[in-house]
C-alpha cells in the first residue's frame, strides 16, 4: 500500500468506518490464543508507516514476536518480575510518567487503576493479586502476537512525538481488522533483557512493548472502558 491522492469526498460509511476504528480501540487486556497471519501483521505495518514523522524520519524499529520467541521472552521477563532481588536490578531508562503527580493527571491515573482493579476484583490490599495481574503485562495478556518499538538515540523528543502516532496508526489499523492491542511501557523496566532478546544493537532504546491479537470476548476486564473529557474540557476555540 503506497501513498495515494486523495479520493473524492467520503461518504458516510468511510466517515463511520474510520471514527469506529479509533473510537472502538481500547486497552484490551485478555486475548484469544488464535495466532494471526503474518500478512496481516505486515499489512497493519505498512498502514502505520504512513505515520507522519519530522522531516520524514521515520524514527521506528519494530521487532515481532510470535511463539517460541515471545514464549521465550515472557518467560525471562517473568523469572526477573518475580524475584524481588532480580527485578530491584531492572530500572527503567527514561521517564513515562512525572515524578511529581499534580491533580487532574494522577485523579485520571487512580481511577483507571480502581476500575481496572476493581473489575478482576483485586482489592487495594491484595499486594499479590495486583502483582500477578501486572505480570500479565509480561505474557503479552495471553496474545499471540508481541511486538518491541525501539528508537535510536540520537532522537530527540520530536522524534518520540512521531512515534506515539506510529503506535496509535498500528493500534488504528489493526482495530479495522478487528484485532484489539494493549500499548505497554511496562515493559521498559526490562529493556536489558528485551534488547538482548531480540538482538537490537546498542545505539537503540526501548520505546515501549505492544499486545495484539484477538479480544477474549469473555474475560471481565476487557469490558472496562475507560473516562475521557469532554472537547469542552481540554479546548479553547479562539477567534
Ligand atoms: C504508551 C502507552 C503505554 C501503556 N502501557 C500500559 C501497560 O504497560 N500496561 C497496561 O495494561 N496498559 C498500558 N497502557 C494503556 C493505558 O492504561 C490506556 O491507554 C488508558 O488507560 C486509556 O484506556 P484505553 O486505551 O482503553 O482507551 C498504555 C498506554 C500507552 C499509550
Amino acid at each position: 500500500m503506497t501513498a495515494v491522492n486523495h479520493p473524492p469526498a467520503p461518504t458516510a460509511e468511510q466517515i463511520a468506518a474510520v471514527d469506529a476504528a479509533i473510537t472502538t480501540r481500547r486497552s484490551l487486556r485478555a486475548f484469544l490464543p488464535t495466532p494471526v497471519p503474518r500478512e496481516t501483521i505486515e499489512e497493519i505495518l505498512v498502514v502505520a508507516s504512513r505515520a507522519p514523522s519530522g522531516t520524514n524520519t521515520q524514527p521506528w524499529k519494530v521487532y515481532v514476536l510470535t511463539g517460541d520467541a515471545k514464549a521465550a521472552l515472557s518467560a525471562k521477563i517473568m523469572a526477573a518480575h518475580d524475584d524481588p532481588a532480580l527485578r530491584a536490578q531492572h530500572v527503567d531508562e527514561y521517564d513515562y510518567y512525572p515524578t511529581e503527580w499534580r491533580s487532574p493527571f494522577i485523579d485520571r491515573r487512580r481511577k483507571v487503576g480502581w476500575d481496572l482493579y476493581g473489575l478482576l476484583g483485586i482489592a487495594k490490599t491484595d499486594k499479590a493479586r495486583m502483582h500477578r495481574q501486572h505480570g500479565r503485562n509480561y505474557d503479552f495478556f495471553g496474545a499471540p502476537v508481541g511486538m518491541m518499538f525501539t528508537i535510536d538515540r540520537v532522537m530527540q523528543q520530536g522524534s518520540w512525538l512521531d512515534y506515539g502516532m506510529f503506535l496509535q496508526s498500528i493500534m488504528v489499523a489493526a482495530r479495522a481488522r478487528g484485532l484489539d492491542t494493549c500499548p505497554q511501557a511496562a515493559f521498559t523496566q526490562f529493556h536489558r533483557i528485551i534488547v538482548e532478546h531480540v538482538g537490537a544493537p546498542p545505539n537503540e532504546q526501548l520505546v515501549c512493548g505492544m499486545s495484539l491479537g484477538w479480544a477474549d470476548p469473555a474475560a471481565i476486564e476487557n469490558t472496562l472502558v475507560t473516562e475521557r473529557e469532554p472537547v469542552g474540557g481540554f479546548t479553547h476555540f479562539l477567534g
